[in-house]
C-alpha cells in the first residue's frame, strides 16, 4: 500500500485556480522530488497536501486514511481572506499533522518572538499522544548551531539557521512523511551544502520526503522519482535513471541559453 495516494487533485486561493488534476503516489519508504518554474504553484500543492488550505476537488488519501471531506465544495462567503471563517474547512491540518503528515514550507516561517529553545519545546507538540517520539538530542546532532542558539529569539537567526530550525521542528513532530519545500533557497553556497547534507541525514534516517527544489543535481542524489512540474500540473515524471543534469533539464524545459 501506498504512503499517499493524491488522485484527480485540484485547488488553488479562490477564486483563482492554481492547479488541477494532480496524481501522485509516495510509495512507503520513498523520496519524491518536484522541479519546475516559479509561480507554477508547487508550494500551493503542498500546502494542499498539509491542510493549509483546502483542495477544491479529488482525493488525499494519507497512510489508509482519507484526509480531505468528499463534500462539495461551498461557495466562499468572503472575498476578502484564503480562509473564509464562515465555510466549513474541509482539511483539517492539526489531524493531518497528527497523522504524521508534516510540512516543512518554503521560507521557515517561525514566531519571531519566540527564542529557539521555545519554537523547539512546542513542536513535538504534533505528535503527542500518538506514541511517537523524537529525542531532542538526534536533532542537536543534526544542527548543532541550534544548540549554541538557544536563547536568540527566531528573528534574529540567519537564513540558514532559520531554515535549519523549521526542519528541527519537522523532525520534532516525528514525521511519516515530511514534505521540504526548498530547504536551500535563497542560501550561500556554503550554507546551501550544510543544509543538503543535513537534508541527506534526514533521508539516511529513513524519512519518507517530498522534496521540492531548484536544483536538479541535489534531486537527483536523492529521489526516486522526479516530477516536474508546471502551469499547476505534472508535466513529466523521471525514474531517477531518467533524471538529467540541471542544465540538460532546464534546457529542455525553457530551451537553450542563447547568452
Ligand atoms: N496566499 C496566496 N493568495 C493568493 N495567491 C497566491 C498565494 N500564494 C501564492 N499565490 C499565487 O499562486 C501561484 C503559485 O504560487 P506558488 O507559491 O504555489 O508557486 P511555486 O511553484 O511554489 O513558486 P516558487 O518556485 O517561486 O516557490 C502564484 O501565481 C502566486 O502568486
Ligand atoms: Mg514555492
Amino acid at each position: 500500500m501506498s504512503l499517499l495516494q493524491v488522485e484527480n487533485l485540484s485547488g488553488g486561493y479562490e477564486p483563482t485556480q492554481i492547479f488541477s488534476n494532480v496524481d501522485l503516489t509516495v510509495p512507503e519508504g520513498a523520496c519524491v522530488g518536484f522541479f519546475g518554474p516559479n509561480g507554477h504553484g508547487k508550494s500551493t500543492l503542498m500546502k494542499t497536501l498539509s491542510g493549509v488550505i483546502d483542495p477544491w476537488s479529488g482525493s488525499i488519501v494519507f497512510d489508509g486514511e482519507r484526509l480531505n471531506a468528499p463534500t462539495e465544495r461551498k461557495a466562499r462567503r468572503s472575498r476578502n481572506l484564503n480562509y473564509d471563517v464562515l465555510t466549513r474547512r474541509r482539511m483539517d491540518p492539526k489531524r493531518i499533522a497528527r497523522a504524521g503528515l508534516i510540512h516543512v514550507p518554503q521560507g521557515s516561517t517561525l514566531f519571531p518572538d519566540m527564542t529557539v529553545a521555545e519554537v523547539l519545546s512546542i513542536a513535538p507538540a504534533a505528535a503527542r499522544g500518538t506514541g511517537r517520539v523524537c529525542d531532542p538530542e538526534s536533532v542537536f546532532a543534526l544542527f548543532p548551531r541550534l544548540k549554541e542558539r538557544l536563547k536568540s529569539k527566531a528573528r534574529f537567526l540567519s537564513g540558514g539557521e532559520r531554515q535549519m530550525l523549521s526542519m528541527a521542528c519537522g523532525i520534532l513532530a516525528v514525521p511519516k512523511l515530511m514534505i521540504l519545500d526548498e530547504p536551500t533557497l535563497g542560501l550561500s553556497p556554503k550554507v546551501r551544502i550544510e543544509l543538503s547534507d543535513c537534508v541527506h541525514a534526514i533521508r539516511a534516517s529513513g524519512i519518507p520526503i517530498i522534496l521540492v527544489e531548484q536544483d536538479v543535481e541535489f534531486l537527483r542524489d536523492l529521489v526516486g522519482t522526479l516530477n516536474v512540474f508546471d502551469h499547476g500540473s505534472i508535466s513529466r515524471r523521471l525514474e531517477q535513471s531518467e533524471i538529467p543534469d540541471h542544465e540538460t533539464l532546464m534546457a529542455e524545459m525553457f530551451g537553450k541559453r542563447t547568452h
